[in-house]
């Protein structure tokens, strides 16, 4: 029986945010360059995308690449953007064949000006879809997220145009990338480690996370389906009991 008949459409995760790691493992165990795991990774992101859009996820965010990943060695740092241009321009039509909407969060800034330029295009050819939202987060980190947020806000206070009492949660989330998407109720990661890599700090606060010893070039939409009915089976109390939550759910 696959997981995927074990899952309850009516309690899907709205967001669902992947690490995608273990590429380079996964292509030293086969004795090859780390960049053939990045190739083969793009398998996984394509199956994880159509899983998620069938099932019904409404935001997938996917972390391709970290602020700190522009300190790995040259040749890597281009395979990656490299395969990054190559992949959007493969899989545009695929995406709008199925209504999937491109979006992409960090400093997009730092990449360069062709990639930009492609991605911008991609995410504006992409903008009427209404399926499923794809995230692309690269060149993201979440200390800067939040330091830029910061910096808008106190600008704001500068400026006297919010006051002391204004600045609340929700004024912080509304100066995110991720201002527009709901926060993520599960995180992903793969290959087994047990980190969080600077990513999405402030929206995992209540995430679930989910973490699979499987290398990401070989994640398909069966350890997707896993994830979602494993995710399932936990009780979310937000910080409440498990007393308070079970009468919330007799109320319903
Ligand atoms: C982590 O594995 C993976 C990355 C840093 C890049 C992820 C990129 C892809 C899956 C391919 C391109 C993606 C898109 C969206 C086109 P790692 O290199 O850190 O592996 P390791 O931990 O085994 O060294």
């Amino acid at each position: 029986m696959s997981h995927k008949d074990k899952i309850d459409k009516s309690k899907l995760p709205r967001h669902v945010a992947v690490i995608m790691d273990g590429n380079g493992r996964w292509a030293k165990k086969k004795g090859k360059l780390r960049t053939f795991g990045h190739e083969n990774g793009v398998i996984s992101v394509r199956e994880t995308a159509e899983a998620a859009a069938e099932l019904g996820i409404e935001y997938l965010t996917l972390y391709a690449f970290s602020t700190e990943n522009w300190n790995r060695p040259r040749l890597e740092v281009e395979a990656l953007m490299t395969l990054l241009l190559r992949t959007i321009n493969s899989e545009i039509k695929t995406l709008n064949d199925n209504n999937i909407r491109l979006l992409a969060i960090g400093d997009l800034g730092a990449l360069n000006k062709s990639i930009r330029t492609r991605l911008l295009k991609a995410i504006d050819e992409t903008k009427n879809n209404t399926r499923m939202n794809l995230v692309l987060a690269l060149s993201y980190s979440s200390h800067q997220e939040i330091l830029q947020a910061v910096k808008q806000i106190a600008t704001h206070y500068k400026n006297n145009e919010i006051s002391l009492e204004e600045i609340n949660e929700q004024l912080v989330s509304n100066h995110l990338y991720t201002k527009d998407f709901p926060d993520p109720e599960l995180l992903i990661r793969t290959s087994g480690e047990f980190r969080i890599s600077n990513f999405l700090l402030w929206q995992l606060a209540y995430s679930e996370i989910y973490i699979t010893p499987k290398l990401w070039p070989d994640f398909r939409k069966e350890d997707l389906y896993e994830a979602i009915v494993n995710f399932q089976c936990r009780e979310r109390r937000f910080g409440k009991t498990s007393e308070q939550i079970l009468k919330q759910e007799e109320v319903k």
